[in-house]
């Protein structure tokens, strides 16, 4: 087949089978989901000692636990007698320790060995070890972060750089006080896509004006197809009539405290590389963790943070989660309708770009050099 070069408007996208081809996923989550920052699990959902949360990183199951000291400590969920998992359960509760079910080896919440069926009869065992193997873990916006890599990247570059790259300073989003913050309401979507469908769809807003009336009522510019949230430091502004970011545009719960006047009225879209997104809107923020579990499934939770006074004043929250919501179903089913048909022969050199999508031709050089990287 021969290819035509394209016109300076169109710019390529990656070929079908960077969606389809379980070998290219297997490539992805060795070299960026097990070697990036990945955005695990929110701190407040592990509110005492050992309460726990499994989540999948990669090819590995990550366990999160919140030690008696308070900190939170991150393991590799595995046994290190024979194997087994430890904890089955996504999320939940232990007492003092961690047992495993199969022949009771039990680790201590910051993961040492503390006792083993006939352990004292193996004096020459050193317990220490065998302690549960760790991973990195940082803590930032209230979230817990680890990283698979035996030398994690720098932190401040590669989480914290995303955003302020994209807002151009790091107060503005420290303005929002994130990590203080209360859980509104979480939502947790199934999409049948790959997870590089979900970050192309959020990085341009062609398919606003098609897809979202909602938000286009609530931010009219976005209805113009420029994905105007990357260019640095611009928040899309609410239209005229707008009183809150709610899915009538009707009063929404006021401004947090440190939000400045120029930062007001306004949404501010952040990616931060490869599984997060952070919506920043005057009352409250919402942060999107993505789960790639298939190169044709992507579980997403998403979370709506508020001042802790309006989570405590029992106000209802619907017509502001509404919103997003609806942002949300309406973009997972456009990239679920996208996914059957990037194994379509029609496919198979890809698609293209338009002017306003450009910008996601960025995400796919580093996606390739990532999956290039030895
Ligand atoms: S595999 Fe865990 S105690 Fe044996
Ligand atoms: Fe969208």
């Amino acid at each position: 087949m021969t290819t035509l070069p394209l016109p300076p408007s169109l710019a390529a996208t990656l070929p079908g089978r960077y969606y389809t081809d379980p070998d290219l996923f297997r490539t992805e989550q060795e070299r960026v989901f097990e070697r990036m920052w990945f955005c695990a699990v929110r701190c407040a959902d592990l509110d005492k000692p050992g309460a726990f949360r499994t989540v999948q990183v990669g090819r590995e199951s990550v366990l999160v636990v919140r030690s008696r000291t308070g900190a939170l400590n991150a393991f590799l969920n595995v046994c290190r007698h024979r194997g087994a998992r430890l904890c089955t359960d996504e999320q939940g509760e232990v007492r003092r320790a961690l047992q495993c079910p199969y022949h009771a080896w039990t680790y201590g919440l910051d993961g040492k060995l503390i006792a083993a069926p006939d352990l004292t009869r193996m004096p020459d065992v050193d317990r220490s070890a065998y302690s549960l193997v760790g991973v990195a873990l940082r803590e930032w916006l209230g979230y817990a972060w680890v990283c698979l890599a035996d030398e994690p990247p720098s932190f401040e570059d590669t989480v914290v750089g995303a955003a302020v790259e994209r807002l151009g300073d790091k107060a503005a989003i420290d303005h929002y006080g994130t990590e203080e913050l209360a859980l509104g309401k979480r939502v947790t979507y199934d999409v049948r896509a790959n997870w590089k469908l979900i970050v192309e769809n959020f990085m341009e807003c062609y398919h606003c004006a098609t897809i979202h009336p909602e938000l286009t009522d609530v931010l009219p510019e976005f209805a113009g197809g420029y994905a105007a949230q990357y260019y640095v430091g611009h928040g899309a502004e609410f239209g005229d009539g707008v009183r809150g970011f709610t899915v009538d545009g009707g009063e929404g719960f006021g401004t947090l405290p440190d939000v400045p006047l120029e930062q007001d009225r306004r949404y501010y879209a952040i990616t931060v590389k490869p599984t997060v997104f952070v919506n920043l809107v005057p009352d409250h923020v919402i942060l999107h963790r993505m789960f790639p579990l298939a190169e044709d499934r992507t579980v997403v939770e998403c979370d709506w943070l508020y001042a802790p006074e309006v989570v405590a004043s029992g106000a209802d929250l619907s017509r502001s989660v509404q919103l997003f919501h609806r942002v949300n179903v309406q973009d997972f089913a456009a990239c679920e309708r996208t996914q059957p048909a990037m194994a379509s022969r029609a496919y198979r050199d890809g698609g293209v770009l338009v002017p306003t999508e450009h910008h996601i031709g960025i995400f796919h050089a580093w996606l390739r050099g990532r999956l290039d990287a030895a």
